[in-house]
């Protein structure tokens, strides 16, 4: 089956002073058209530097594609030239960092950045640009775009210039988003709106998302497929309802715990982690936090397996015949 986005036993790693260090070690994650696709794992799992690898903005060296392929409509984007990939990033494919500040410009307007942005990307005259950069901030429901345009960035607040980002890396028409925690520094409040934008627009306009976070909460409000990763692996698999409402991974359970379910709930962490100090020996790498770790669990690796329809898991829990 042919798929709109595809990754394919992708192997990403760092050269670091104590040799080369495995990051990423992804065997399948496939988007389809028109669909948000949330990636859930927590600090350090791979998320951002995965982000990075689509759009090959990962700065080489220290970091090393060991292999695999990232099929966008049919083109493995890791073969493709710096030349090329300036022809995809923006208009094929946009992403929105993590850090809405460091991401725009402190010393010119908001207008001026996107402006530049869209008569670049589109190759439009001036005004052309003028007037699309004011269309796009009405897009990001941005109440008066006339005088949001003459803003820095500065003097909007942190809700506001995640809009701003949103509409860069919408306005030359990219069909698909790459999303990397984007309301990671914003106020719940502020990021309920953000969501409710992302979630919008991907239905209006049709893109596709892969939508990165660290907390499941954020990621059922946008997305209809979700993927855990765990020390650059996936772990778990399928749609929100499979993988958010019946987890098998303990990890992806372990992630559900941190969530209080009531105001007064207060989390045992010593419930949510191993913490004899056992080590992992070539198996699972969730091996030594996990709580229902095995004797197999230590030295076999597990691979991702099917458990129904598109619910798919890497744990010996889930295989039949093992024992919890
Ligand atoms: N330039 C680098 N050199 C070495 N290791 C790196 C570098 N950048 C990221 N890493 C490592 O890659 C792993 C994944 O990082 P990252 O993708 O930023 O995590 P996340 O976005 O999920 O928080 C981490 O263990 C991090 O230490
Ligand atoms: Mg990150």
């Amino acid at each position: 089956m042919n798929h709109y986005f595809e990754i394919k036993d992708l192997k990403v790693g760092f050269k670091t002073f104590e040799g080369q260090k495995r990051v990423l070690d992804i065997e399948h994650l496939a988007i389809q058209k028109g669909e948000a696709y949330g990636l859930i794992g927590e600090s350090g799992s791979g998320k951002t530097v995965l982000a990075l690898t689509i759009l090959k903005l990962l700065t080489m060296p220290p970091a090393i594609v060991e292999s695999g392929k990232i099929l966008f409509n049919g083109m493995d984007l890791i073969t493709k030239s710096e030349h090329d990939m300036r022809l995809i990033r923006g208009k094929k494919i946009s992403m929105i960092f993590q850090d809405p500040m460091s991401t725009l410009n402190p010393v010119f307007t908001v207008g001026e950045q996107l402006r530049q942005v869209i008569q670049h990307n589109r190759g439009v005259a001036k005004k052309e640009a003028a007037k699309i950069a004011l269309e796009t901030i009405d897009l990001v429901k941005l109440p008066d775009a006339k005088s949001i345009i003459d803003k820095y960035p500065h003097e909007l607040s942190g809700g506001q210039r995640q809009r701003i980002i949103i509409a860069i890396a919408l306005s030359c028409g990219a069909e698909l988003l790459i999303a990397d925690e984007p309301t990671r520094n914003l106020d719940v409040t502020i990021q309920a709106g953000i969501l409710k934008l992302i979630a919008e627009l991907q239905r209006e306009l049709k893109v596709s998302v892969l939508f990165i976070a660290n907390n499941p909460g954020l990621v059922s409000a946008v997305c209809n497929h979700v993927a855990i990763l765990q020390e650059g692996k996936i772990v778990e698999k399928g749609t929100v309802r499979d993988v958010l409402r019946n987890p098998i991974h303990p990890y992806t359970t372990a992630l559900l715990n941190t969530i209080p379910k009531s105001k007064k709930e207060k989390i045992d962490l010593k419930k949510l982690i191993a913490t004899d100090g056992a080590e992992c020996n070539g198996g699972c790498t969730y091996y030594a936090r996990c709580l229902k770790r095995q004797g197999n669990c230590q030295n076999q690796s597990p691979t991702l397996h099917p458990i129904e329809g598109t619910h798919f898991v890497a744990c010996h829990l889930g295989l039949e015949g093992s024992e919890p």
